[in-house]
């Protein structure tokens, strides 16, 4: 698969939103893209450290890709979380650059080579007006109407902000072996707004943000390929989307946490651009 070109996407996505370190992480990433993984010494197997994902476990989660040809696995390029039977939670990164017509949705299979994945096109999109406000990156979200309903359970939204204990992150993001056709799920710690804002002097907007990783043995993360996917908290037998995947120095370095746009500080945003496209 052309590997190259999801990073040169992502990269480039990455450039355009003028960011500083976090541009650099990613360069850094796409710079050890043709390497073993194992060059870097820091990265172990699955979306890092996580486990394939299974049938049912997260209906909501969706892979985001570019239209045309290639199978969907080629195309891919984010993660987003159904919301709403017609509309996708995704990060603004993700898609800042692009319009309706450069999107389509990957839902209904966890592995993208399967000739169960159902893609559907993207009829309208709204990146957050204040993304990359206060500091870069901040309220990293968007929202994607799709031109048909998906059949898929949609997943709630926090709507408190909270310290959780236990969070789990999904998608279909490089494992540090390459970019898996079954998307992985991995189980990250809660990282405090003080740790992250220690991890991350002047780059962590806690209002907007919230983090998760384990900080002092590193191991487990989301990583590049898995933006825009969510992380969640279980509330009883369902699951709550607390998360959107956003930024991080490296993936699952020890003292770089996973950064995530905080889905309970935008909810209102959120549920007001629903209410828009419902009128
Ligand atoms: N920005 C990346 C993407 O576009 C996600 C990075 C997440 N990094 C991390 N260490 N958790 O796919």
């Amino acid at each position: 698969m052309d590997r190259t070109r999801k990073q040169a996407i992502r990269l480039g996505a990455g450039v355009a939103a003028g960011l500083g370190a976090a541009a650099i992480a990613w360069a850094g990433i796409a710079a050890n893209a043709e390497e073993p993984a194992d060059a870097k010494g820091d990265f172990e197997t699955m979306i890092i450290g996580g486990g394939d994902v299974t049938d049912g476990q997260y209906p909501w989660l969706v892979g985001l890709g570019s239209p045309g040809e290639g199978t969907p696995y080629e195309r891919q390029f984010c993660g987003g979380s159904v919301i709403a039977e017609d509309v996708v939670l995704t990060a603004a990164h993700c898609v800042e650059e692009s319009v309706a017509e450069d999107l389509v949705v990957f839902s209904g299979a966890i592995d993208l080579e399967s000739e169960d994945v159902v893609e559907t096109a993207v009829a309208d999109l709204h990146v957050a007006e204040d993304y990359n406000a206060p500091v870069a990156m901040s309220n990293d979200w968007a929202l994607l109407k799709l031109a048909e309903p998906l059949d898929v359970e949609p997943i709630a939204l926090a709507t408190e902000p909270e310290e959780y204990d236990l969070l789990e992150t999904a998608g279909w993001g490089d494992t540090g072996e390459g970019f898996p056709t079954t998307a992985q799920w991995v189980e990250v710690p809660f990282v405090s707004d003080e740790d992250c804002e220690a991890a991350y002097p002047d780059e962590v907007d806690a209002q907007t943000m919230l983090c998760a990783g384990d900080l002092e043995n590193g191991g487990v993360d989301s990583c590049q390929g898995d933006s825009g996917g969510p992380i969640m908290t279980p509330a009883g037998e369902e699951q709550v989307l607390v998360g959107i995947v956003s930024w991080g120095y490296g993936c699952a370095e020890a003292g770089n946490p996973g950064v995530y746009g905080e889905v309970a500080d935008f909810n209102d945003a959120i549920e007001e651009v629903l209410a828009g496209w419902e009128g």
